[in-house]
């Protein structure tokens, strides 16, 4: 699993995907940038994710609202008081750690074995083998994942009570050590605030104090009555934004699953008080639809619906996706209730009410959230698409299976050699297709090793030009996933380009 994980951290880095920032610095941690590839596979998904919620629903609109926002946006929407992370220092190592991600790695651990009991037991009996029967009736498998629920159970009691004398309990009990020192001498638990501060104005005394958003969704409530009365939006109704949300997180290994600086992709929508929990399991359906239309497996996501809620939800739940170090969240649908406009109807004192005509009378409505990190999606994508294959010569290959429409480029244009005009013809082909599609042009190398560079990049697409497209315009189109090769006419690329890739 971890030799996993940095391949696809090393290939994201080779292909062009994701550099870490300022690297020639020796970069800054849990922040990244997205490169040439990166950058398109990320514009690629906020459009597919954009598509989808907003251009498909007529009852749902766009909105991209600034990432500074009025301080008392976040004393109204709870982040100041209640948005903090336990931290844990190890008095020897002097490293800090999150203390629930501490308890729950130890969680994975046991998860772990599951897997391995599994892995044996699927080999020992073949074809025979029934997982779930063997989860359900295997004495030492039950044991772990007892032990596994009751460690959460506690781990999520303490935090809701924040009893946080217990969660360091709970590390000693576990015999957590430090991943560092191998001590396990450890201090007390502490409440650290995640939102970054800044200041407004440059003078010292007249200076004031923000934060940047730690997410997207307060500028949706903040706009909630705008939006609602310039776009005359009946209840119920959607607002959607993407844009950037920064967190100062402690606990920064995983790559751009938990990054300080990230985008989120999150929609508020508006219903009439007391008809959340349909809309709540409308959204929740909707969403795990989005994901599954992607083609990336239905085996690779979960639901896990919270049995402990913030105190503004009356239900949540994650889609969570098998990332290489496990399942883990990837989305948030939450039912907000009515928390978040009260709150702002309190703090600034104007009314943030809707008129039902239907009912004739005037509240404040319950919202739904559907909220999924872009970087997350990204990776969730980037990982299941990174394969390496036997190929029947005994050779094998790296592909990045890309589900085509999400793909940076859709098409690789090859002419077989560097001369006789074939060059030419690649680029009138070129001209033509990026009018509709990211094409890239490439003459280096063989052209075996040009296709093994497309797999690799995720290109669906390669169109060989050779001597015979001089004489009646045909190419040959090679399939990235399939290998297969096809003689086409010049004229029919677009259209056997666009069946795949359209969304
Ligand atoms: N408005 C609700 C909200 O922000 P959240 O569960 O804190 O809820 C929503 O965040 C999503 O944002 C998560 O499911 C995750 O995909 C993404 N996300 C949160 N923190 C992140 C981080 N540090 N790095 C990358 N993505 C993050």
């Amino acid at each position: 699993q971890e030799d996993d994980f940095k391949k696809v951290i090393s290939h994201a880095k080779e292909y062009g995907y994701v550099f870490q920032s300022s690297e020639i610095y020796d970069g800054l941690s849990a922040v990244y940038d997205y490169a040439q590839n990166g950058a398109e596979l990320k514009r690629n998904i906020r459009e597919y994710w954009w598509k989808a919620m907003v251009q498909m629903n007529d009852n749902i609109v766009g909105l991209d609202s600034a990432i500074l926002m009025h301080p008392t946006v976040w004393k109204a929407s709870g982040h100041v008081d209640a948005f903090n992370d336990p931290l844990i220092d190890n008095k020897d190592s002097k490293k800090r750690y999150r203390a629930d991600v501490l308890v729950e790695e130890h969680a994975a651990k046991i998860e772990a074995k599951i897997d391995k009991e599994v892995a044996k037991a699927s080999k020992r009996f073949g074809e025979s083998f029934d997982k779930n029967q063997f989860l359900e009736t295997n004495p030492k498998v039950i044991g772990y994942q007892e032990q596994i629920a009751t460690i959460l159970k506690r781990l999520g009691k303490s935090l809701e009570t924040e009893d946080l004398a217990d969660v360091k309990s709970l590390i000693e009990e576990l015999g957590i050590a430090c991943p560092v020192s191998g001590s396990k001498n450890w201090t007390e638990v502490k409440q650290f605030n995640l939102m970054f501060g800044t200041k407004l104005g440059a003078s010292a005394d007249s200076a004031m104090n923000l934060y940047l958003r730690p997410e997207t969704a307060q500028g949706i409530f903040v706009n909630f009555l705008n939006v609602q009365k310039t776009g005359r939006m009946k209840v119920p109704f959607g607002i959607a934004q993407i844009g950037k949300a920064f967190r100062n997180e402690i606990v920064a290994r995983q790559f751009i699953f938990r990054q300080r600086e990230f985008e989120q992709m999150e929609m508020q929508f508006f219903v009439r008080p007391g008809t959340q929990k349909e809309w709540y399991e409308a959204w929740k359906e909707n969403r795990i639809k989005w994901h599954l239309s992607l083609g990336i497996g239905e085996d690779n996501y979960r639901f896990h619906d919270h049995e402990k809620l913030a105190h503004y939800a009356d239900a949540a739940a994650d889609i969570e996706f098998k990332f290489p170090f496990g399942f883990k969240e990837l989305e948030g649908i939450h039912s907000r209730t009515d928390f978040d406009l009260s709150s702002h109807e309190e703090f600034s004192g104007k009314k943030l009410q809707y008129f039902d005509p239907e009912l004739n009378e005037s509240y404040v409505p319950y919202v739904v959230e559907t909220s999924i990190g872009l970087d997350r999606m990204f990776l969730a994508v980037f990982s299941n698409a990174l394969q390496e294959e036997e190929l029947e010569n005994g050779t094998t290959r790296t592909v990045l299976k890309l589900p085509a429409v999400l793909a940076p480029n859709k098409a690789a244009v090859l002419p077989l050699v560097k001369k006789d005009g074939l060059p030419e013809l690649a680029h009138e082909i070129i001209d033509e297709l990026k009018w509709d599609f990211n094409v890239i042009y490439d003459e280096k190398d063989a052209v075996g090793r040009r296709y093994r560079r497309q797999d690799a990049n995720g290109t669906p697409f390669c169109i060989t030009v050779d001597h015979q497209s001089l004489e009646d315009r045909t190419v040959t189109i090679r399939h990235r996933d399939t290998m297969e090769q096809q003689r086409v006419s010049i004229d029919a690329v677009k259209s056997i380009i666009a069946k795949e890739v359209d969304m």
